[in-house]
């Protein structure tokens, strides 16, 4: 094996590397888009235990958001804008914010009725729109 072989072995498995991230950054996001659609359907049926289980899954996978947006991980088919990585401290408390808010969520609906619940699902549905406005490719 010469060292040109060598070198499109390295490339393609650093590629590999981060096709990895972006698979398991993705996949964390549509598992928390349908947490959000548990949630609301959980409201529809007055079912307050699923919208306290969906909210508390959201937290759990807020809190590995941040990690999962390394340096080499900004290229198709990901649409995650590299602005992350010049303001991880930014990104960092917006996924901060949805950990907290869902956690609200999650305790409104373990102690309060489901009437009152609905200032805490507004305020998640803005961090996701928030962070999604300021650090998502638009098609
Ligand atoms: C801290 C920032 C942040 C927050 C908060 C956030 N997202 Fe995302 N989301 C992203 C980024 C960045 C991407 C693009 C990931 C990529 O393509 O690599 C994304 C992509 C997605 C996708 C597309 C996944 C795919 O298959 O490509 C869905 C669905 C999604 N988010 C749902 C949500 C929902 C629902 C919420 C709120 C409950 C939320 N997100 C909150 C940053 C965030």
């Amino acid at each position: 094996m010469g060292p040109g072989a060598f070198l499109l072995i390295s490339f393609l498995m650093a590629a590999q590397g981060s096709a990895g991230v972006i698979d398991e950054r993705q996949a964390l996001m549509r598992a928390i888009g349908d947490d959000l659609q548990a949630i609301w359907d959980g409201l529809a049926r007055g079912d307050g235990g699923a919208v306290e289980q969906g909210a508390t899954r959201i937290a759990a996978q807020a809190a590995r958001l941040s990690t999962l947006f390394p340096l080499d991980s900004f290229h198709p088919p990901s649409r995650a804008q590299p602005a992350i990585r010049e303001e991880f401290h930014a990104f960092e408390d917006l996924a901060l914010k949805l950990k907290e808010a869902a956690e609200g969520l999650a305790a409104s609906a373990r102690h309060t009725t489901l009437a009152e619940v609905q200032p805490h699902l507004t305020r998640l549905v803005r961090t996701c729109r928030q962070c999604h406005r300021s650090y998502i490719e638009p098609y």
